[in-house]
């Protein structure tokens, strides 16, 4: 045995519910024992009614930080000391970090994508065009984001014209972009002068894997980059048929290792080895 043993460890995790299939811990994980960091990823069921217990639980165990998921990313805000900017504005937390004793609330899923914009496909948001589909969790922070970055005009199309058109005040009030809501009464054929064509919908998700937005494929060309939020299968149908009539494409995939690398180097100060995150996340994806 050494002379001064020290078995504990730093702990990090998510709460949600359900929680059981949220694959983060993978790629966690890996980070951690790549850079041989005494930290450990949890997946933690928490239910209904319970968060607060178990956010003073977090307090009480020293807990480094939390993932938020589904369906606590909006009521942990009452449990934290502060809030960053972006995240106040969207008005959800994915990530807590520590500050000394306090917990600070941080949305790193729109910066994912912005990384992965920038870093996975080359591009620049300032000026940009761009249109959403879908105006849940994943469109508003990323809208949020694109618009604290410079983009010029976001268009919003929503199945619920309610939601959407809440989406669209919320940008026009907090951020310097221009918004507007196009219904989505028939399949949207993407507009003059728009750049960047974003699925933030959960359809294509897996197993529903044939699934694909209600957008005109003919009015998508090789002037277009195209988006999509979902991580599995990376390579959806959409992205697919996009590709296939010109346009450069980017998956979820990129956007879901970048969300946890900024989560990674907020919590350890260390750079997020991106490389690792990603393998671990396509081998547990089989793709
Ligand atoms: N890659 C990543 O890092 C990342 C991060 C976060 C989320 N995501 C993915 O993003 C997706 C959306 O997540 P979320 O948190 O935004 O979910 P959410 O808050 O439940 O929002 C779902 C959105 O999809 C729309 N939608 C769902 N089914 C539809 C259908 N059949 N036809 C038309 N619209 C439909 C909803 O429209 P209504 O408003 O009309 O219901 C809403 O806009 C999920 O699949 C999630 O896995 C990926």
């Amino acid at each position: 045995m050494s002379e001064n043993p020290d078995y504990t460890e730093s702990l990090v995790g998510v709460f949600g519910h359900p929680v059981a299939e949220n694959p983060t811990c993978v790629m966690q994980q890996a980070a951690f024992d790549h850079l041989g960091l005494r930290w450990r990823y949890l997946t933690i069921e928490v239910l209904p009614g319970n968060l607060e217990a178990a956010m003073q639980g977090l307090r009480a165990m020293g807990m480094q930080g939390i993932n938020l998921t589904i369906p606590y990313k909006v009521e942990v805000l009452r449990y934290l000391d502060d809030i960053s900017p972006d995240a106040r504005i969207m008005g959800a937390v994915n990530t807590v970090r520590r500050e000394g004793d306090r917990l600070i609330g941080e949305n790193t899923d729109g910066k994912g994508f912005i990384r992965s914009l920038r870093e996975d496909a080359n591009y620049a948001i300032d000026g940009r065009q761009i249109i959403v589909m879908g105006a849940g969790g994943a469109a508003r922070a990323m809208t949020v984001e694109l618009a604290l970055a410079g983009a010029a005009r976001i268009l919003i199309c929503n199945r619920s014209p309610a939601r959407g058109e809440e989406l669209v005040r919320l940008l026009n009030a907090e951020t310097p972009a221009e918004a507007f809501f196009i219904p989505a009464d028939e399949p949207l054929t993407i507009p003059k002068g728009t750049d960047v064509v974003i699925n933030a919908t959960s359809i294509g998700l897996y197993p529903d894997v044939t699934g694909i937005p209600p957008v005109n494929m003919a009015s998508i060309t090789d002037a277009h980059l195209v988006c999509d939020v979902i991580p599995n299968p990376p390579n959806t149908r959409f992205l697919q048929e996009a590709a296939a009539r010109g346009a450069r494409t980017l998956d979820g995939l990129g956007m879901l290792v970048y969300q946890g690398a900024i989560a990674f180097e907020l919590w350890t100060g260390y750079p997020a080895p991106v490389d690792v995150m990603k393998a671990a996340l396509e081998r547990e994806f089989g793709v």
